[in-house]
């Protein structure tokens, strides 16, 4: 496996292995690898010759009181997860080169980034297009992997990816999720015990309202009302949103629900820590 630091040697490495006609996949993260992660390395391998994986916890998606100093990180454990599961390339680029003084140049998508966590954290999306943007430049992918876990990040990069035409396929990789339900999270590593046992309410409130929808209910407020009153009968768990919406345009349901197309998607506070999860109707 080769680990590469410098912009320009990976550039210019992905440029040869294109002339060779080798087809690249790309795996985007932030490191502090799970499971979740691992399983779009799997993905990843299935698309291509050859799979990179970068590693970069990005300042320009945390907002000025977000957890960027606090973000968990752990380096040589992740390069030795990415050995063991085939990944071929790590790229591990430095701050100081992707964001040196004076960069001043980033990439807004205005429509699917605004609503669900767009609200609550209005500059993470513009943080996120402009990392995965600039990746996509220096990596040069023919195929990228993202995560069902984060829905809405995944509906924002396809559609940056078809309004700006990078010539990159975009997949999406199903949630993995703990034996209990609670879905896989590197932010999950800031629970603790108590916090831990209450937050895998979030996903069996999740599920309480798909069995509403299994057993014939169509009325959205109704489903969304459970997920919210199941949630919040844990004095520990607070309800930052709980939304359904068509889960390409991020647009609100309000009356029919199409089979297969609703997300329903939530933030919750978990005392201090925000957890996202979603699943689709
Ligand atoms: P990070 O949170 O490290 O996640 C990297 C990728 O792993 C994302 O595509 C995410 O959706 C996926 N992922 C995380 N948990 C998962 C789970 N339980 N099941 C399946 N996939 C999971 O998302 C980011 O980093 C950043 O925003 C990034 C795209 C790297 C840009 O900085």
């Amino acid at each position: 496996m080769q680990i590469i630091e410098s912009i320009n040697e990976m550039q210019a490495h992905s440029v040869s292995l294109r002339h060779q006609g080798k087809l690249i996949s790309f795996v985007p993260t932030m490191g502090f690898l799970h499971e979740g992660h691992l399983s779009l390395f799997e993905v990843a391998k299935e698309e291509s010759d050859v799979t990179v994986a970068s590693i970069f916890v990005n300042p320009a998606q945390f907002g000025p009181n977000e957890d960027f100093d606090q973000y968990p990180r752990s380096v040589e454990k992740d390069l030795e997860l990415c050995r063991q599961r085939g990944v071929d390339i790590v790229f591990l680029p430095k701050k100081e080169e992707l964001y040196p003084t004076g960069y001043s140049t980033y990439v807004c998508e205005e429509s699917l980034s605004q609503p669900l966590c767009g609200v609550s954290r209005p500059s993470f999306f513009k943080g996120v297009c402009t990392v995965v943007a600039k990746l996509f430049n220096i990596v040069r992918p023919d195929v990228a992997v993202f995560g069902q876990k984060d829905a809405q990040q995944a509906a924002v990069i396809r559609k940056m990816v078809q309004d700006l035409h990078f010539p990159v396929e975009i997949r999406v990789a199903p949630i993995v999720r703990e034996a209990d339900g609670l879905a896989m999270s590197s932010r999950n590593s800031y629970l603790n015990e108590f916090q831990r046992r209450d937050a895998v309410r979030i996903y069996q409130a999740l599920c309480k309202g798909k069995e509403l929808y299994d057993n014939g209910n169509r009325n959205v407020d109704r489903i969304l009302a459970e997920i919210i009153h199941h949630i919040s009968e844990c004095r520990r768990l607070r309800v930052i949103y709980v939304s359904a919406v068509d889960k390409d345009t991020m647009k609100p349901i309000t009356r029919t629900m199409v089979e297969g197309q609703t997300l329903i998607a939530c933030a919750v506070w978990c005392d201090e820590v925000r957890l996202i999860d979603n699943l689709i109707l």
